[in-house]
C-alpha cells in the first residue's frame, strides 16, 4: 500500500513515520536503520559536544542511508539566565544548524523551549522546521512563529513533560482543530492500532520513541532492552516514572514498551507496523492500494 499523508510528502519518506530525538542514542549508526526503513531517522545534534564530529556523523549518515533524515535541536527547558546567555546559546546552536544546511539536510526538529531562531534560519535556507511540544497552547504558539509542522507529546510518552500535559487523544484531536499545519502524534504508541488511530484522529505522522528503545540497533546492552521487554507497565511504581510529574524518569520507556516481547530489528518493526496497519484496514473494508489523508475535507 502506497501511504501517502502531508508528512510523507513533506519529508519525501515512504511512511508517516518520525523517529524521536535520543538524547545519547540519535546518531548516524542507529538513525540510519530508521530512515532505511521508510521512516525518517532523526540525529541529535547535541549528541556531539564538538561541532566537527557532528559533521562527521551526518557524512556518516549519507554514507549508510540514501533515504531523507532530520536533525534535532533540544532546547533547555527554561529561559536562559540573560540576555548575554541567550545570545550564547543561540550561536552555539546555530553552528550545527548551518553545519546540516551544508550537509544537504532539510528537515530540522527542534524541542524543549522557543526555537524561532533556529525556525527563522532554516526557512531562509528553505529547509523544514517541525517543533515538538507538550502542550497545544505551545503548539498554536509556534504555528504562529512558522512551524511548517507540529510534534505533540501526550501524557503516555516519555521524555520532557509539562504538569499540564493531556493525554495523545486529548491533544490530536483538538490540535488537529486548531492547526493549519500538519501535526505528528507521539506519546505511548508502539503497534499498528496506536500508529493507525493517531492518523484516524487527524495526525498526518507518528514520531515513535520508546518503541525503538529494545530494538537491535539501539546502542545499548542486550541486558536493558530484556529488562525494558520485562517491565510490567501497569506497576504501580512504573506507572509514577511515567504519569507523575515529580516522580517521573525523563529516560525510562514509556507505555509504548508494553507491546513488545522481543528484540526486532528497526527494519522489522516497521514493517510489522506498517503489515499490521494495512491488514487492519483491510479487514475494515478498505480496498484502496493507496492510503491517503490529503483528500480528507478538512485538511
Ligand atoms: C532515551 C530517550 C532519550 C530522549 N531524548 C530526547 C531528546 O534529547 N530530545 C527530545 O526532544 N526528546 C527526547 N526523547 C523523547 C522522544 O524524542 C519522544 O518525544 C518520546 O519518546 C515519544 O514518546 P514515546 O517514548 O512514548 O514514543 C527521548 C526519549 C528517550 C526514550
Amino acid at each position: 500500500m502506497i501511504w501517502n499523508t502531508k508528512i510523507t510528502q513533506m519529508m519525501n519518506i515512504t511512511y508517516p513515520l518520525i523517529m524521536g530525538a535520543f538524547g545519547g542514542w540519535g546518531k548516524a549508526e542507529f538513525a540510519s536503520h530508521f530512515s532505511n526503513a521508510g521512516g525518517l531517522g532523526i540525529i541529535a545534534a547535541l549528541n556531539f559536544p564538538d561541532p566537527e564530529d557532528f559533521k562527521k556523523d551526518l557524512k556518516l549518515m549519507k554514507d549508510l542511508t540514501s533515504k531523507p533524515f532530520g536533525v534535532n535541536l533540544s532546547l533547555p527547558h527554561h529561559k536562559a539566565s540573560d540576555k548575554s546567555s541567550r545570545k550564547e546559546m543561540e550561536k552555539r546552536y546555530l553552528t550545527y544548524v548551518e553545519i546540516a544546511l551544508n550537509e544537504g539536510c532539510n528537515i530540522f526538529t527542534t524541542s524543549g523551549y522557543k526555537a524561532k531562531f533556529i525556525g527563522d534560519r532554516v526557512h531562509e535556507a528553505d529547509a523544514y522546521w517541525i517543533h515538538k511540544c507538550v502542550l497545544l497552547k505551545h503548539a498554536i504558539s509556534s504555528e504562529g512563529q512558522g512551524a511548517d509542522a507540529i510534534t505533540i507529546v501526550g501524557l503516555e510518552g516519555t521524555g520532557f513533560k509539562n504538569p499540564f500535559t493531556t493525554t495523545t487523544l486529548v491533544n490530536i484531536t483538538m490540535a488537529k482543530k486548531l492547526l493549519q499545519i500538519p501535526v505528528i502524534a507521539a506519546g505511548g504508541i508502539g503497534d499498528a492500532r496506536g500508529f493507525l488511530a493517531a492518523i484516524m484522529m487527524g495526525a498526518e505522522g507518528v514520531c515513535l520513541g520508546t518503541a525503538l528503545m529494545a530494538t537491535e540497533e539501539c546502542p545499548v546492552p542486550q541486558k536493558f532492552k530484556e529488562k525494558w521487554l520485562n517491565l510490567d507497565i501497569f506497576d504501580k511504581d512504573f506507572y509514577k516514572t511515567i504519569y507523575h510529574y515529580n516522580t517521573k524518569n525523563f529516560m525510562a520507556p514509556s507505555t509504548a514498551i508494553g507491546h513488545h516481547h522481543k528484540i526486532l530489528t528497526v527494519k522489522e518493526l516497521i514493517d510489522q507496523i506498517i503489515s499490521q496497519a494495512e491488514n487492519i484496514l483491510e479487514c475494515w473494508g478498505f480496498q484502496n492500494e493507496r492510503f491517503s489523508t490529503l483528500e480528507d475535507p478538512s485538511n
